[in-house]
């Protein structure tokens, strides 16, 4: 990769070069043999303030798969000593001396940035609050390129809840890197993408909309990437239940889609894809899934500086 990036808390710290390169080494351990040593002796540390299956587990897949090992707390809110007061300053300085290298989601926004300011090995940010989940954005586009052949020239609508969705703003913003494709931005009026994403975008000249029809998107767009409405951000259950529903890819919606184009999630989701769907060739949010043990395998490597 053209240079180290020591803690990976932003999607803004990849650029065209480093996310191609991350791309490749993905491409060459997703066809490793079982058994390899490459991280042997090396040892990770998840820390998980928020639920999760996909990050956590993948992630702890990616070390093993590698040769590592693997300490974790799963429910660091009510298990850690964060029930005790201990601020994650705290808690990172101690797990440093743990382990190589620390996974951290954590329900307030800026707190991986906070966790990198004081580590003493690698973060990796999986999830803060509703910032961001860049290696979910890096998952999703080496899915899109993987699927596509490309990353570029691509028409992507981003559907659902974009407000608090951080994985649509992530995605978002790491589509700086793409040439000439377009963002669609498809979401209940409750939940829009936010100013700063979309200042963001009009600064490095990539274009895009906002089209409240899905069914006006649908047979003109490469990608869909449908998000589940996040429940636990919003203030009441009122304003949940408005936002939610609204937009749902079922059959009627995937005889819309173009045959050339995919449907991404970054899942779980609730009811907004049905499962009728999942049979269809274009539902590649499974392979997604999977996507994410060889990403994050080639981010580990990356950042314990071993070559993938
Ligand atoms: N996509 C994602 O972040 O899933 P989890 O919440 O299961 O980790």
């Amino acid at each position: 990769m053209s240079s180290i990036i020591r803690h990976v808390v932003d999607v803004g710290q990849f650029d065209r070069d480093a996310t191609l390169d991350l791309f490749a080494a993905a491409d060459r351990l997703r066809d490793l043999p079982r058994g390899s040593d490459l991280l042997r002796g090396y040892l990770l540390a998840t820390i998980f303030y928020e639920p999760s299956t996909r990050t956590r587990l993948s992630f702890e897949s990616a070390m093993q798969r590698l040769g590592g090992g693997v300490i974790s707390t799963e429910n660091a809110r009510e298990f850690s000593s964060a029930i005790k007061g201990e601020t994650v300053e705290d808690t990172i300085r101690i797990v440093g001396g743990y382990a190589d290298a620390i996974v951290l989601r954590h329900h307030e926004q800026g707190a991986a940035h906070r966790a990198a300011s004081v580590a003493r090995v690698p973060i990796l940010n999986a999830g803060d609050g509703p910032g961001e989940h860049p290696t979910q954005a890096l998952l999703d586009l080496y899915t899109i390129r993987h699927e596509l052949g490309r990353i570029d020239g691509l028409r992507v609508a981003l559907v659902g809840d974009l407000r608090y969705g951080r994985t649509a703003r992530s995605l978002a913003r790491l589509f700086k890197l793409s040439r000439g494709g377009e963002l669609i931005f498809v979401s209940p009026a409750q939940t829009p993408m936010g100013e700063d994403i979309r200042a963001e975008l009009d600064a490095a000249g990539v274009a895009w909309r906002e089209e409240p029809d899905l069914a006006r998107v649908l047979p003109g767009v490469d990608v869909v990437y449908q998000t589940r409405v996040q429940k636990e951000r919003f203030a009441t259950l009122a304003d949940y239940e408005a936002a939610k529903g609204v937009y749902i890819i079922d059959r009627t919606a995937m005889n819309r889609l173009n045959p050339g184009a995919i449907v991404l999630h970054p899942l779980p989701r609730v009811d907004e894809i049905t499962v009728e769907v999942d049979a269809d060739p274009r539902a590649a949010y499974f392979r997604q899934a999977e996507n994410g043990v060889y990403i994050r395998m080639a981010l580990l490597c990356h950042v314990l500086g071993v070559k993938a």
